[in-house]
């Protein structure tokens, strides 16, 4: 086997690499003047399997490229198999028409992730279970919920006191999952508007029994307003300890300043996207995926090829 790594996400790629016994193989990124990539693997891998480690955060489209780039060098170098590690997988919002006009760019990468010689797939928390279907090559669908349930546990908090809560009736699956992870933890849904031209959110009801204790759980963090929102509504209900488990904190512009202001104590997430140090805040604490990904790939990919 051996592995590779784009540029957006080393320590998560060393992480992984480590917990499988290997070291990353050197790879020259050569970045132009004008911002674009030449990539070369400098690593002898024809006839091995090859797994490439590359969340496709933000900047999507230079995360994306790199892919791309990377994938078509490990196939033209003669690689056996190709796995794609994307933990966090970009531009899998739109992965529908929404409304009459729009591209579906979920299918657009799917399409091209094949066309550069992808053989599979290992990601994280996606937003709709039926993004799998995009793909035509086996994906993984793998989830931190296992991690976040286990924090839970640590805490001691249980079913008498305590609600899950999901912020938007599109994460119903994902907390019914953890609902039963947790022997059945009590579950409310919020009732969230979003207003697809401005981005803004709203909170504006809630299915189910509030509790003294909430935990709100998300797949993502992106500009935080979800969050926020949900954490109003929840205290204006009763709710007066409220956490947070999502698995991907991609923490646009002004969120870690908003999240660390909000009524939220405690805000879990995976390292599935790349935090730099600007964008720590204190309330949040950061679990790692490398685990549950070295053993998908030593229990299926290594066992496939
Ligand atoms: C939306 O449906 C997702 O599950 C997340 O709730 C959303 O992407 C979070 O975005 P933001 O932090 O910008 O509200």
């Amino acid at each position: 086997m051996k592995i590779l790594a784009g540029s957006t996400n080393t320590p998560l790629a060393l992480s992984i690499a480590e917990k499988l016994g290997e070291k990353l193989s050197p790879l020259e990124i050569f970045i132009f003047p004008d911002g674009e990539k030449r990539v070369r693997i400098e690593d002898q891998i024809a006839g091995e399997d090859v797994v490439i480690i590359q969340p496709t955060s933000s900047p999507a489209d230079n995360s994306y490229m790199e892919l791309f780039f990377i994938t078509d060098a490990a196939k033209r170098s003669g690689a056996k198999t190709i796995t794609a590690v994307i933990p966090y997988l970009g531009y899998q919002r739109q992965d529908h028409v929404f409304r009459s006009g729009e591209a579906v760019s979920l299918e657009v990468i799917a399409g091209v992730l094949k066309m550069v010689g992808v053989n599979y797939l290992i990601t994280f928390d996606l937003h709709s279970i039926k993004i799998p279907e995009v793909f035509q090559i086996p994906v993984f669908h793998l989830s931190a919920l296992s991690l976040f349930a286990d924090e839970l546990k640590k805490k001691g908090w249980d079913k008498e006191d305590c609600v899950l809560v999901s912020p938007d009736m599109g994460g119903i699956r994902r907390i019914k999952l953890f609902s039963e992870m947790l022997n059945n933890m009590p579950f409310a849904v919020i009732n969230k508007n979003r207003n697809l031209s401005s981005g803004e959110v709203e909170a504006v009801g809630i299915e189910g029994e509030v509790a003294k204790r909430a935990v709100i759980v998300d797949d993502m963090i992106s500009s935080g307003n979800t969050i926020i929102k949900a954490a109003q509504l929840l205290y204006s209900k009763g709710a007066s300890e409220i956490i947070v488990f999502a698995t991907h904190a991609v923490l646009s512009i002004d969120a870690p300043q908003n999240l660390q202001n909000s009524q939220v104590s405690e805000i879990y997430v995976s390292d599935t996207v790349f935090i730099p140090e600007n964008k720590y805040f204190q309330k949040m604490k950061v679990l790692s995926i490398a685990d549950i990904t070295a053993r998908t790939i030593k229990e299926n990919i290594l066992h496939q090829a």
